[in-house]
């Protein structure tokens, strides 16, 4: 028997007006894998983590996520279940600890007004936590420190950490490593597998060493089309992405 993939994307489709920002996208993802999603400015790769986390509602197809169809979630019961992404801009609070911010995160996920008021014990509960999940990190002496006193790629970990604290099943990045060397970018998504190895990873990253490098398939999205779902050997010579991307791939000598 094999197990039901862990996000099944069945033909999904989105208009904005007459643009078909997405048309017709299907594909398998397993727990444990990591896909690299690529293409030009423009190509759909955050509408279709919009509707992945349930911020945008497709005009057609299903997501199904575990083996329920998520289409009706809204994104905050995905995330409590595990569908988790990061956003383009950062959304740290620069003034605050790294603690502080984990901490936030945590009692977010909760979604209870009350207990954001009223619950000093439920910030201490979460903030011990958040020193548990620091612990095993390259952050583990900055629990105390400033986020805004960090330089940018430890700003960049303290934003995957608060994706990790809210226990992924599903982890969406949007550009984590834009503006990290290629051995930052390496070094964050192994923080991403040391903590979560089980879950399953979408990266949307420009960097082509950065996903070549790091991701066990990759998908190609150009106008708003998969033109290939493939091994990263296989998307090197594929022609129609050779074609779709040349610009991008060429400057990688592929
Ligand atoms: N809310 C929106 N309203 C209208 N057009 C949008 C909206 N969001 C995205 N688009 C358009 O849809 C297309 C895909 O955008 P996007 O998913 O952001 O691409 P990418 O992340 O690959 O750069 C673009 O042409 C963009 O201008
Ligand atoms: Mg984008």
């Amino acid at each position: 028997m094999t197990l039901a993939p862990l996000l099944q994307v069945d033909a999904v489709g989105k208009s904005f007006g007459a643009l078909q920002a997405l048309d017709d996208i299907s594909f398998d993802l397993k727990a444990g894998e990591t896909l690299g999603l690529i293409g030009p400015n423009g190509a759909g790769k955050t509408t279709l983590f919009n509707i992945l986390s349930g911020f945008l509602a497709p005009d057609r197809g299903q997501v199904r996520f575990m083996a329920q169809d998520i289409g009706s979630w809204d994104p905050m019961r995905r995330a409590q279940s595990g569908v988790v992404r990061t956003f383009q801009k950062s959304l740290v609070f620069p003034d605050m600890s790294v603690c502080r911010n984990l901490a936030l995160a945590l009692l977010a996920l909760q979604g209870d007004g009350y207990r954001w008021w009223g619950g000093r014990r439920a910030l201490a509960n979460a903030e011990a936590k958040a020193r548990q999940l620091l612990a095993a990190s390259p952050l583990a002496d900055d629990c105390q420190t400033r986020v805004g006193d960090m330089s940018y790629g430890a700003q960049r970990m303290v934003d995957i950490l608060i994706a990790l604290a809210q226990q992924p099943r599903l982890l969406l990045l949007d550009e984590p490593t834009a503006g990290l060397t290629v051995a930052e970018a390496a070094q964050l998504l192994g923080l991403v597998r040391q903590l979560h190895a089980d879950a399953a990873v979408v990266l949307i990253a420009h960097d082509m060493d950065v996903v070549f490098r790091e991701c066990d398939r990759i998908a190609v999205l150009n106008l708003g089309r998969l033109v290939a779902v493939d091994t990263p050997e296989r998307i090197r010579s594929h022609e129609a992405v050779r074609q779709a991307y040349l610009g991008a791939l060429a400057r990688q000598e592929v």
